[in-house]
């Protein structure tokens, strides 16, 4: 449902206990969405922080569903400003809350831009945030960000897979049960967000793996169906390549 009627920005539940905070913002031609995921549990997490500048309608958001200052864990896929911005301000808000990412990410820049020490997990690490585990994997470059990682919830089966399956748009519904391969595919055309690394398949097929009954996208719906499939076409869609160079280099 719509929370904010200025910005637009939603909150839904997209699998048990997993509410999708979404933020659309004009940043492109037919505009861009900019999704946090809050799990509610006894050690409430969020995934992705949001722009710093987004930080106000975050906060509204997440108080929608919880009060904020119960967040205990605050993390993100790999080291930009809409997975970290507005990590300090969160913080604040929550001060019990521990920032966490990746080792490489805590590393190179978490340790240095959050307020407080920062948790770094390592490949394939398992953490309890009270009845569900949740497990950490290392994706460095997929789709970029040598820091990058994502995480997998156990219990529901929900990958918060960060970047990948980044669709362009504003108006698409919480969740699709309709493929998203085709619209991130129109996305990678327009902007080549692939690292295109030599670990790419190997990667996405740990992940396919998992059998993902969700894949909670950070840019777009989130897709409920066979996660798999869909990791294994997407697979084969980029070692097919495309022959062509990015929209915005040619
Ligand atoms: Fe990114
Ligand atoms: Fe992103």
């Amino acid at each position: 449902m719509i929370i904010n009627q200025k910005t637009g920005t939603r909150v839904d539940e997209v699998a048990a206990g997993i509410y999708r905070i979404c933020t659309p913002l004009d940043v492109m031609p037919g505009g861009f969405t900019f999704n946090s995921y809050l799990i509610a549990d006894d050690e409430p997490l969020l995934f992705h922080t949001g722009y710093r500048k987004l930080f106000s309608i975050t906060l509204e958001a997440i108080n929608k569903v919880m009060p904020v200052e119960k967040l205990r864990w605050i993390g993100g896929s790999h080291f930009e400003s809409d997975e970290y911005g507005a990590l300090n301000n969160l913080m604040e808000a929550a001060p019990d809350a521990t920032p966490f990412g990746t080792e490489i990410g805590v590393l190179t820049s978490l340790n240095d831009f959050a307020a407080q020490p920062a948790r770094g997990f390592k490949d394939g690490e398992e953490f309890a945030i009270g009845s569900r585990r949740m497990k950490w994997l290392y994706t460095p470059h997929v789709p970029h960000g040598w820091d990058c990682g994502i995480l997998f919830d156990l219990s529901t089966k929900t990958l918060l897979c960060g970047d990948l399956f980044t669709q362009p748009g504003a108006n698409m519904p919480p969740v699709t049960e309709s493929e998203v391969l085709t619209a991130s595919e129109g996305m990678r055309g327009m902007m080549d967000y692939y690292a295109h690394a030599t670990s790419t398949a190997i990667i996405l097929e740990r992940l396919a793996g998992l059998r993902p009954s969700t894949l909670a996208c950070q840019h777009g719906s989130a897709y409920r169906g066979d996660g798999a499939a869909l990791l294994r076409e997407l697979a084969d869609t980029l070692a097919r390549g495309n022959g062509e160079p990015p929209a915005a280099i040619a």
